[in-house]
């Protein structure tokens, strides 16, 4: 029977009309005799109603149950005055049916499909067994299907801007973006294999080298990490390359990007206009973080200069060695219990402060327990250095540079979420700029990419690799921050053969490894390469941040949990012995068990 509307549809002004409708049923319910039902699907839901006069149809009316699949014709009448539902927009009408088909039973279900109650009370893994049944409730399937209006209106939006969409191999050649990778053994090559791409980077490039001018694709990327509530093995990446482009026409691409696809997509977003930009070094100094969160202030200041004349051990010692002294007043947090203080003290702890100095500043001046190593005109040359307020608490950490950034930075947002700050529907967008081009790994001993090995220095840094200050040189790498996520990163690559070789050269890799990793992406370089950039967003972050939803699972159909396993389909699994003499893997008996 085909369907003449959906279940989201119907109005007082389809008063009479015949219709037909299909559906799950979402409750059922027994009233003096009649029986009402919420018929749901995608749309939403429209409530139906079987009179015990309809003998021929009201015995299997009274055989339904929940989310049975069903089939009704029916009219359309008003609901009876003080029956209306304002909450549902079909709620002024029921429809009385005159036929009942069920297409499908239902068993009873092992998750409640639309009870928010009972989400809290439903364990991870049965959600996660059941999927394609917590997929059905109305708020998870909002998710998915905002994701695909969202990749919708992005395709538009490369489509009009003249990008093509081009595909790119799965089954490929290790990509470098540092994680680990995804590896499928060759059967028609013998103990060979192919990695699964943590991006399109390679290819992509390639595509500039073939002439291809503008790139865009919906890839998916895999990476082989430890997963966090942002980090998903597989995920999507909105993905983009251009040719004869510098940074300022990659910003001007993605500014243009978020103010022409996002109120598409969220119709009460504000567009920003021109985003922002801050440099990674001011993003590091003022707040700690290389994806800074400046929905609130509370920025981070440096006292190393007060520092160094005070009488506390542990600032004149740390100032006066090789470290920092930084510090910053969270605003209103004056009155923060000794308990919350030591809490937040244990929590800077975790990111290696070895304390945290706390200062209440209260209208008649500041109050402090380590006050008396101070002289007075110190305390208070610190406050107005970092800008404390009546009602603030002004805290201070001495450490080395990169330990005070981080364990500050993540005071100022674990401080920020105790006073609500986070949850501010406002979207701050950011671009973090000048990423230094290396970093120097103590466990790796050698400097590493701060982006990946194909991002081009600064032209005025280039020299620099002939001097060896590495440390020294400033990439046209960039990452677009959002509420202080990062949702997107990319850089200008390099497209000179002997300046990749330098690149290389800094990052330690031989000859022998570069011809190895990436002998056909260096040789490629040699005939004619434009000069290209781009960048790539992670969709699952920009939407979870859009809606102000800490995972990115919400916005995956089919998520893996944290031991990245699929719990629905048991993957992965053990393969038969037959299977994986085909690839030529023998499995050690360890790994068997
Ligand atoms: P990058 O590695 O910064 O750059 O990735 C780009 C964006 O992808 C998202 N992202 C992830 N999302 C979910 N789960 C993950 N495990 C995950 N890893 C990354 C982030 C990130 O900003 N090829 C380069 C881009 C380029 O240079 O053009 C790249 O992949 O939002
Ligand atoms: P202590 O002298 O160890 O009793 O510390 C006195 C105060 O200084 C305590 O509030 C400590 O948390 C704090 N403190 C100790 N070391 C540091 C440090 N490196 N940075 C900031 N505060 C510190």
């Amino acid at each position: 029977m085909k369907r003449t509307h959906n279940c989201g549809e119907l109005r007082l002004t389809d008063d009479k009309s015949e219709i037909n409708l299909a559906g799950w049923i979402d409750r059922r319910r027994d009233h003096g005799g009649l029986i009402f039902i919420d018929l749901r699907d995608k749309y939403g839901k429209t409530q139906v109603v079987f009179e015990p006069d309809q003998k021929d149809i009201f015995d299997t009316a009274d055989s339904l149950r929940n989310e049975f699949v069903i089939s009704i014709q029916g009219s359309v009448r008003p609901r009876l005055e003080g029956k209306i539902n304002d909450k549902l927009p079909t709620g002024e009408i029921e429809i009385v049916a005159s036929t009942l088909t069920i297409l499908n039973k239902s068993e009873p279900l092992p998750i409640a499909i639309n009870d928010h109650e009972q989400v809290s009370k439903e364990g991870e893994e049965v959600r996660a067994r059941y999927r394609y049944l917590e997929l059905r409730r109305p708020w998870v399937q909002k998710n998915i299907s905002l994701k695909a209006e969202f990749l919708h209106h992005t395709r538009a939006f490369f489509y009009k801007y003249k990008f093509s969409d081009i595909e790119t191999p799965v089954l490929c050649k290790s990509t470098p973006e540092g994680a680990r990778d995804y590896l499928v053994p060759s059967r028609v090559n013998p103990g060979k294999f192919y990695a699964l791409p943590q991006s399109p980077q390679t290819y992509k490039q390639l595509l500039m080298i073939s002439g291809f001018d503008r790139y865009f694709q919906i890839a998916k990327c895999f990476r082989d990490e430890d997963l966090r509530a942002d980090r998903q093995p597989e995920f999507t990446q909105i993905d983009v390359e251009m040719s004869f482009v510098d940074t300022e026409d990659v910003y001007e691409v993605f500014d243009t990007y978020i103010n022409e696809v996002l109120p598409n997509v969220w119709k009460n977003f504000d567009a920003p206009g021109k985003i922002p930009r801050m440099t990674y070094a001011d993003a590091m100094l003022k707040y700690g973080s290389d994806k800074p969160d400046i929905r609130f202030d509370m920025q981070i200041h440096d006292v190393t200069e007060i520092a160094k004349n005070v009488d506390f051990a542990v600032f004149k010692n740390v100032a006066n060695g090789n470290g920092v002294v930084r510090g910053f007043a969270a605003t209103g947090c004056v009155d923060f219990t000794r308990k919350q203080i030591d809490e937040l003290t244990k929590f800077v702890g975790r990111y290696g402060a070895k304390g945290l100095v706390w200062m209440r500043q209260k209208e008649a001046g500041i109050e402090s327990q380590v006050a008396k190593f101070f002289q007075p005109e110190q305390i208070d040359a610190l406050g107005e250095a970092i800008h404390g307020q009546p009602g603030d608490m002004l805290f201070f950490i001495a450490a080395d540079e990169k330990t005070t950034a981080n364990a500050l930075g993540h005071l100022r947002i674990e401080v920020a979420k105790m006073k609500g700050l986070t949850e501010s529907s406002v979207k701050k967008f950011l671009w973090v700029v000048d990423f230094p081009m290396f970093e120097y790994s103590e466990t790796e001993n050698r400097y590493t990419s701060m982006h990946h090995p194909f991002t081009a220095p600064l032209d005025e840094h280039v020299e620099k690799f002939e001097n060896g200050d590495f440390a020294g040189m400033t990439s046209k790498g960039y990452d677009l921050v959002l509420n202080g996520v990062e949702i997107g990163g990319g850089s200008i690559r390099i497209h000179q053969p002997d300046v990749q070789h330098k690149a290389f050269k800094a990052l330690g890799l031989s000859d022998e490894e570069v011809r190895d990793k990436f002998g056909y992406f260096v040789d490629a370089f040699k005939y004619g390469a434009p000069p290209h950039g781009g960048l790539a967003f992670g969709v699952d972050r920009i939407l979870a941040t859009m809606e102000n939803i800490e995972s990115i699972r919400d916005f995956i159909p089919f998520p893996k949990t944290s031991t990245a396993s699929a719990v629905m389909e048991e993957s992965p699994s053990n393969v038969d012995a037959q299977q994986l003499l085909d690839v030529h893997i023998t499995l050690n008996q360890a790994e068997e068990e």
